[in-house]
């Protein structure tokens, strides 16, 4: 549900399971996902058309490179076990304090759409040879 979906309220039953509100679910993976939710962005710079500077909205290139790394990490490194309730990550938050990886960070056998990106891009000499390099530096 976290990975391919943008939001959707959830509580948790007495096995501390998660349970879906269906009524309140956002399907598939749109802007809010990344950038945080927009409405009072967007009803700011309506009101305030002259004003140029970004207001009410994450902006991805203020944040550190763990900061970068975490948000795509949510989704592309491998099964992570919550530590958290599911949905209450958001981008700029330090991953590993809302879920835990599943298995070793440079695990190659389970590389597929599900695997984990994000530790084969840390485990790689370019990733360690660079203080900038990113996700969005190659995608
Ligand atoms: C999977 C995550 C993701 C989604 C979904 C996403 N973005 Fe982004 N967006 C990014 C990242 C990462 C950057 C920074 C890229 C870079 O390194 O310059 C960015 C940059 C931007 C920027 C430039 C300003 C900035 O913060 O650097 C705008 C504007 C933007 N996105 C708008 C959108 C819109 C509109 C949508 C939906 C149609 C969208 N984004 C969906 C991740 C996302
Ligand atoms: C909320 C979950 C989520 C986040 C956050 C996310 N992704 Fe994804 N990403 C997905 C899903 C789900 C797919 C698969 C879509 C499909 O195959 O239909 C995908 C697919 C991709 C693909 C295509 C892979 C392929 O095999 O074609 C790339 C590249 C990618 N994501 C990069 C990124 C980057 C870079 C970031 C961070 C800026 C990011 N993603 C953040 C969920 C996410």
């Amino acid at each position: 549900m976290e990975c391919h979906g943008t939001y959707a309220k959830v509580e948790e039953d007495e096995n501390n399971e998660p349970v879906y509100d269906k009524t309140q679910i956002i399907f598939g993976i749109d802007c809010e996902r990344c950038h945080g939710p927009a409405a009072d962005h967007v009803a700011f710079h309506k009101e305030h058309p002259e004003e140029k500077n970004p207001k009410n909205i994450i902006i991805i290139k203020q944040l550190t490179r763990q900061q970068r790394l975490d948000g795509c990490a949510l989704c592309h490194s491998g099964f992570r076990q919550a530590i958290q309730q599911r949905f209450s990550f958001t981008i700029g938050d330090s991953l590993d304090a809302y879920s835990m990886a599943g298995y070793s960070s440079d695990s190659i056998s389970t590389l597929d759409v599900h695997g984990n990106q994000y530790g084969l891009l840390m485990s790689s000499k370019c990733f360690k040879m660079s203080n900038q390099l990113d996700c969005s530096s190659l995608h």
